[in-house]
């Protein structure tokens, strides 16, 4: 995935440059790099560890320049070592390139290359592009001509940035199929991955669409079409997001900070403008075919909104993961996709997006991040206003797109006759309690689920059931720990745990049960079902529900006595936490876990 920076300023640029790659840590953190135009020529400094680690051996702060690129790293071609690190330099020194994204065509370029006497430093396919960028310098003596040459040449995804020796006040850029982000300032402009790289210095950006590429000075940039060389006039877009709310306010972890921040981030949710919701809810009356469709959590949660929509709305609309989307789904030209994601640049998702639309069909984004690339290119988007969301794993912006996703079910069933507008209010007021209720989830489980935590963390095996719309939660919440925790943790439907997953429950393997309330009367006997064949087969069993059944659980995790329809947004908490309690006793890399990243820009 990876995350680029880059500063030019009439100001030395080294604090700006370091923050904005921390800010970026959350898309990539096993290398990182710096790159500066100073008086000397180019100076690179990179190894390999987090931000930090990487400040101390190489001092990333302490360089002169008023231009500089940056760049943290998650591997996808070569391994992670020094020399893989971006940026990446041309043989001649005078051209050094930071990259997002996968060259595809990266091979057949290397080998000629070579062919024209370069030799390479690193096993990374971005490397080309320095070393290409160099060969068209020969020939066009511009470096601007130069690097439109070179990106005529590399297929895949990219986006990239360029500083040169022969233009030192500059910096080239470019997008394909990868985020980037101009950041507008004063005598100063930046460049990104997403604002947050920036935000405390400028809240004026502008998205760079794919096929663009801009030249950026410190107080001028222009924008340009890759292909043609037209000029582009890009608008200017104010970001709200406050830079304070990206900081941790004295929590331990974004993660917990992102927990406890569920409640608000679930309010905004409810209080965004109604039309957005309505609208959504009309596309999919309109549509032959609808399909929900996210990855990761984001799959999860668009399952748990099927689950919604079946059971309040009467209407089927399949959830379908967004890296298999284009294998499964036969969209039409009246088809819908409604996508959900927090980052809104999630390639596989983004993937699924333009399938749709070369079938002519329609989209609808319920996303997180303004300006991200989902957002701009569904027909209709919702923005769910859950403000920056920073550790690895989604938590409250998870939780608040299923708040969208039922008010959504809530304004189906309405439109269709299901339910009459005083039933349909009965339950939005009854909805306004969640918010409060997960408060006290929070406020009066913490420290039992942390006793729990602490109790069995050396456990290495864990199985996480739920039946009816409790199955995706079960889901979700195993994902949480597996992320987090780096333990064995899979989530299953009560009915299917029969059909072999059964033969595996022994002492060793313990199971998390999400009950539903008792007034659930069918789905609730057939989850205790399940744990009476886990018991009966001498599997440790904790339950986190509504209700106290002593005899069968041993542990339980009770929750507030809601309303049946409200109950599903609960157990999800306590889960969260249990994950982060693990994980926190595990002493494992909670806001950032080995080999993940938050924003997968790769295929
Ligand atoms: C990555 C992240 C997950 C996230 C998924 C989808 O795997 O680590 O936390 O759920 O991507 O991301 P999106 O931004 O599209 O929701």
């Amino acid at each position: 995935m990876c995350g680029i920076a880059g500063v030019v300023s009439s100001q030395p640029v080294s604090d700006r440059l370091f923050r904005g790659i921390k800010n970026l840590e959350y898309r990539g953190y096993d290398s990182c790099g710096v790159a500066y135009l100073n008086s000397s020529g180019i100076v690179v400094r990179k190894n390999i560890g987090y931000v930090d680690s990487v400040n101390v051996t190489e001092r990333l702060c302490e360089i002169e320049g008023h231009v500089g690129i940056a760049h943290t790293r998650w591997a996808t071609h070569g391994r992670v070592t020094k020399a893989n690190s971006h940026p990446h330099m041309s043989c001649n020194g005078d051209f050094a390139v930071v990259h997002n994204g996968i060259i595809s065509n990266y091979r057949g370029l290397r080998d000629e290359l070579r062919m024209q006497g370069h030799e390479f430093a690193s096993d990374t396919d971005s490397e080309v592009l320095a070393h290409l960028v160099e060969e068209y310098y020969r020939v066009t003596e511009d470096v601007e001509k130069a690097f439109t040459e070179a990106l005529g040449r590399v297929e895949g995804s990219y986006a990239f940035a360029l500083i040169s020796t022969h233009e030192p006040g500059k910096i080239f850029c470019a997008r394909c199929k990868s985020p980037l982000v101009m950041g507008i300032g004063n005598k100063s402009n930046y460049l990104g991955s997403d604002f947050i790289t920036f935000l405390s210095y400028t809240r004026k950006v502008i998205f760079l669409d794919d096929g663009e590429y801009a030249v950026i000075c410190g107080d001028d940039y222009y924008t340009k079409k890759i292909e043609s060389g037209e000029l582009v006039d890009k608008p200017i877009t104010e970001i709200s997001w406050d830079p304070e709310t990206s900081k941790k306010n004295g929590y331990p972890h974004y993660m917990l900070k992102e927990i406890h921040e569920q409640p608000n981030a679930m309010v905004s949710a409810m209080g965004l403008d109604n039309q957005g919701v309505v609208e959504l809810a009309r596309m999919i009356l309109d549509a032959d075919q609808c399909f929900l469709v996210g990855v990761g959590t984001t799959y999860y949660v668009s399952l748990i909104g099927q689950y919604l929509f079946s059971i309040h709305a009467d209407h089927f609309i399949p959830a379908v993961s967004s890296d298999e989307f284009t294998n499964l789904a036969k969209p039409t030209n009246n088809s819908l996709a409604i996508f959900v994601s927090q980052s809104g640049e999630t390639y596989d998702t983004l993937n699924a997006l333009r399938f749709i639309k070369e079938a002519g069909g329609s989209s609808a984004a319920i996303v997180n991040v303004m300006g991200s690339s989902l957002a701009r290119m569904a027909d209709h988007t919702i923005m769910q206003g859950s403000g920056p969301e920073i550790c690895v794993v989604s938590t409250k912006a998870a939780t608040s797109q299923m708040i969208i996703l039922l008010q959504a079910a809530l304004e189906l069933a309405h439109l269709t006759g299901k339910l009459s507008r005083g039933e349909k209010g009965e339950i939005e007021r009854a909805m306004s309690e969640i918010p409060g209720r997960i408060n006290s989830v929070i406020n009066d489980n913490s420290e039992f689920i942390r006793g729990l935590a602490n109790k069995y963390s050396h456990i290495k095996n864990w199985l996480w059931l739920g039946r009816g719309l409790y199955y995706p939660l079960a889901l979700e919440s195993a994902l949480k720990m597996k992320e987090v925790t780096y333990l064995h943790a899979e989530g299953m439907s009560g009915g299917f745990l029969k059909h072999g997953t059964l033969s595996l429950i022994d002492e060793d393997m313990y199971t998390v049960v999400l009950v539903p309330p008792k007034e659930e009367e069918d789905l609730y006997q057939l989850t205790m079902s399940s744990v009476e064949e886990i018991k009966a087969r001498g599997g440790f069993v904790i339950g986190i529900g509504f209700d106290h059944d002593e005899d069968l659980f041993d542990e339980i995790i009770l929750l507030p006595k809601v309303s049946r329809f409200l109950a599903p947004f609960l157990p999800l908490v306590p889960a969260q936490l249990f994950a982060y309690f693990v994980a926190l006793s595990l002493d494992r890399e909670i806001d950032k876990p080995k080999s993940l990243a938050k924003s997968v820009t790769v295929p």
